[in-house]
């Protein structure tokens, strides 16, 4: 059922207050953050020397804000491996390893091998997974769901949202557990976070700004699409957004390595979308921007409202509302996949059903 929406992708879009609510529902609280996985396995997680996160795709993306917020809240070093890569690597896995498997449908078949592969060498599994009762969610040995509900598009909206929630309520939760956040931090971090949904909420009343602005943007054959810090993960999850859906080339980069290559490609036929929330970083990104303008490039910015500085540079911009730096991809990401639904419906394509895509691949 499409709840009276012309396909499952925006409904999935416009789902998502209500699932990140349903996703923190009975584990964020003001002071604290209950999850049973934590609380049922506090010595193993607490002693783990390293965290080693394996997903694909969507999940992967997700996996490296989950390495940022780990590391930023919890002070231990975190890798990020795609599943397929880390499987046949031969990795050093050791018995003080904690390995986090993101996965909505929890069938991915590389995610599965690579857990299993590092359960022979004596890891511990934690599982973030939607899919409940999926092979993933069995073969870990603790974790929590995603709770967003069926993810029925094949492009992953929701489900990334409900991983950056999920992971972020771990953060919090070890953190909290090993004494390595200050109190005031960490109750301004589940305050904030308890008010994503109504802010997302309100982002989603610029849907119709975004589709008129997709309009503008069809002819595209190539996209760029650039980020820092926190929003690096979003620019790579919208450029692949925009190629799964609408087949339009894209690649997405952390903006500061623009001038190492990509720059090469700028010229009045590329669009280029940065991230550029008022948060560290800032000032580097618009420079950028300046580059990019400099050479001809189109320029679309998502910023934090308010924001006046972008303004005067970008052919097109996006407000989101304010939130703290961890926080921002929940927000984000969320007109990245609007532009791209909205630029794949207007090329009048199978926006649910995109060639050559399944919703889970469950082959190697
Ligand atoms: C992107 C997308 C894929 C999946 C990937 C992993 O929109 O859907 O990139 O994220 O195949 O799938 P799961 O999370 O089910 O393991």
């Amino acid at each position: 059922d499409r709840g009276g929406f012309p396909h499952f992708m925006l409904k999935e879009i416009f789902d998502q207050p209500r699932c990140l609510r349903d996703c923190m529902s009975g584990r964020l609280f003001d002071d604290k953050v209950i999850l049973s996985a934590v609380r049922n396995n506090r010595a193993r997680l607490l002693s783990a020397t390293r965290f080693i996160i394996v997903a694909c795709g969507t999940s992967w993306h997700a996996g490296l804000i989950g390495k940022q917020l780990i590391e930023h809240y919890c002070k231990i070093p975190v890798e990020v491996d795609y599943a397929s890569e880390f499987r046949y690597r031969d990795p050093v896995i050791l018995p003080t390893d904690v390995v986090i498997a993101i996965s909505q449908s929890g069938e991915t078949a590389d995610t599965l091998a690579a857990i299993k592969l590092a359960k022979e060498r004596g890891a511990f599994i934690f599982g973030i997974v939607n899919a409940v009762g999926s092979s993933i969610a069995r073969e870990t040995d603790t974790g929590i769901y995603i709770h967003v509900g069926p993810e029925i598009g094949v492009a992953s909206t929701k489900a990334f949202t409900g991983q950056l929630t999920c992971l972020t309520l771990l953060a919090l939760a070890l953190a909290n557990a090993k004494g390595t956040v200050d109190h005031d931090e960490f109750v301004s971090l589940t305050k904030e976070l308890g008010q994503i949904p109504d802010k997302i909420d309100k982002l989603l009343k610029e849907n119709d700004c975004i589709k008129q602005l997709a309009r503008t943007y069809t002819y595209a054959t190539n996209f760029l699409y650039l980020g820092r810090g926190w929003n690096y993960p979003v620019a790579l999850e919208g450029a692949l957004k925009l190629k799964e859906i609408s087949y339009i080339h894209a690649e997405g980069y952390p903006a500061a390595e623009m001038k190492h290559g990509p720059i090469a490609l700028v010229d009045n036929m590329m669009p280029v979308l940065f991230v550029a929330t008022h948060h560290e970083g800032y000032e580097k990104v618009v420079s950028n921007m300046q580059e990019v303008k400099a050479r001809g490039g189109r320029i679309i910015a998502v910023v934090t409202e308010g924001d006046t500085e972008v303004q005067k540079i970008a052919d097109e911009v996006i407000n989101v509302p304010s939130t703290l730096a961890p926080l921002a991809p929940l927000l984000t990401v969320i007109p990245l996949q609007l532009l791209a639904y909205h630029i794949a419906v207007e090329k009048g394509l199978d926006v649910d059903q995109p060639r050559n895509l399944a919703k889970s691949v469950t082959v190697e």
